[in-house]
């Protein structure tokens, strides 16, 4: 059994940087020391004493870099990847014209397996350990997905799209075939090993009430599950959503009326919410998960972030790929940080790098395993080189505390500010 000792900066959290002030959040140790042991952190603290106290321990010295939990994006569609960044288009078009046509080719589990190998060294490239992903409607995409992060030694969450109706014949499903397939997948993979299935209804314009029902039948079966979905990302898709579901009180209660609304729900974008929806959505203690790469990327709009993690909602950040524009959860933090400004609040640095970590890892209720620095935590790990390019160098060099040497990482970093990733506590070898 080797015990591997990483030295370096560290930055670990003690509580969450929205409810606390930072420093009463934030642990930082300028040398530092994790000590892994059996794909888990034994040990956290300075160099020095772990060290000492660990003479037999391999050691792996980063020098200055800085080591954190690995990132946690916590929405991305895997069969998005070779259609990333395609131009000009807003939510529905974009659907029809780019994201329908190539999810319909992973029916070929050739082409699944291409995709998903790529998708995983790309977002391992860029820090990101785990990933909650969306497959297409065909189960051999859920399973080279799975089979390529187990054979990473990743934690990964997923479940197959499911969609009846308002898209093109081979892409979908029925209530039955939905229900089964999905179960199938469920008893499959989830807990087997680091993976997590998830029943994934991908929005109610794409799903008849049949299936949402069915859906939610399997969800309550399976509570322990998380459910993933899609709620008021563009103005014009909630006035569809009305006019598809007359008798919704609004969008949330499509899901609501068909056992799709729960605690373990994950809801992507969430950014024009009624009241209604907020206090439902905060009642039942939901997730938000935050896309702001996306959110500008389609023209969809502002997340309220400082309203919503007042107001005590779990909040998740996600790179929404290829919805998204980017694969890095840095890229996503400064995204973040944009819309922040917009909306006229400036996120700390701490709370992106929360949310990217922790904060996701909390949405998808997993923080007591991943997305932080702890003793028994997994131990996914990201190193950064604070200084990566010469722009982030010659700025991060007038640095006078860490978050003004972190946050020109954030604000301009990418896979080249990512030195090393560590998964399960074994350095990954980088493409
Ligand atoms: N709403 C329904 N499907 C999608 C998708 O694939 N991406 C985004 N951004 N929104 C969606
Ligand atoms: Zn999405």
């Amino acid at each position: 059994m080797t015990k591997r000792l990483i030295l370096g900066q560290t930055l670990s959290f003690a509580d969450d940087p929205f409810r606390v002030p930072v420093d009463a959040a934030v642990r930082h140790e300028r040398r530092g020391a994790v000590l892994v042991e059996d794909g888990r952190i034994a040990a956290l603290g300075a160099a020095d004493t772990l060290r000492t106290d660990h003479p037999d321990a391999e050691l792996t010295d980063h020098g200055d870099a800085l080591i954190t939990a690995g990132f946690v994006d916590a929405h991305a569609h895997y069969p998005q990847t070779a259609m990333i960044a395609s131009w000009g288009k807003r939510l529905i078009d974009w659907l029809n014209s780019y994201t329908f046509p190539e999810e319909m080719r992973f029916g070929d589990p050739d082409y699944a397996t291409e995709i998903a190998s790529r998708y995983f060294d790309l977002t391992l490239s860029n820090g990101t350990t785990t990933a909650c992903s969306y497959a297409t409607i065909h189960p051999e995409s859920v399973d080279a997905y799975f089979e390529q992060a187990q054979r990473r030694g990743l934690r990964a969450l997923a479940g197959k799209t499911c969609m009846d109706r308002n898209a093109p014949k081979g892409l979908q499903d029925t209530p039955a075939s939905a229900y089964d397939d999905s179960k199938a997948l469920l008893k499959k993979w989830h807990g087997t090993g680091r993976m997590g299935y998830v029943i994934t209804p991908r929005f109610s314009p794409t799903s008849t009430p049949a299936q949402l029902e069915a859906l939610g039948a399997l969800w309550a079966e399976h509570p322990d599950c998380l459910m993933q979905t899609h709620l008021s990302e563009q103005t014009d898709e909630i006035a569809w959503v009305k006019s598809l579901f007359p008798e919704a009180r609004d969008y949330l209660d499509t899901y609501e009326a068909f056992g799709l609304l729960g605690a373990n729900g994950l809801y992507g974008h969430a950014i024009h919410l009624e009241p209604r929806e907020r206090d439902r959505l905060r009642e039942v203690d939901a997730a938000l998960i935050h896309c702001p790469t996306s959110n500008t990327f389609i023209g969809s709009g502002v997340f309220d972030m400082a309203g919503l993690t007042a107001a005590g909602h779990r909040v998740g950040l996600a790179t929404d790929t290829g919805g998204g524009s980017s694969f890095s959860m840095l890229r996503t933090m400064a995204a973040a940080y944009e819309l922040g400004q917009l909306n006229g609040s400036a996120l700390h640095p701490a709370q992106l790098y929360w949310l990217a970590t922790q904060g996701s890892a909390r949405a998808l209720r997993l923080d007591d395993q991943i997305g932080n620095l702890g003793i028994g935590m997994e131990a996914d790990l990201v190193v950064l080189d604070l200084a990566s390019t010469p722009a982030i160098a010659q700025r991060a060099a007038r640095a006078d505390d860490l978050w003004e040497a972190l946050f020109p990482t954030i604000m301009m970093g990418d896979d080249r500010a990512v030195q090393s990733v560590y998964v399960a506590g074994d350095p990954v070898r980088m493409a």
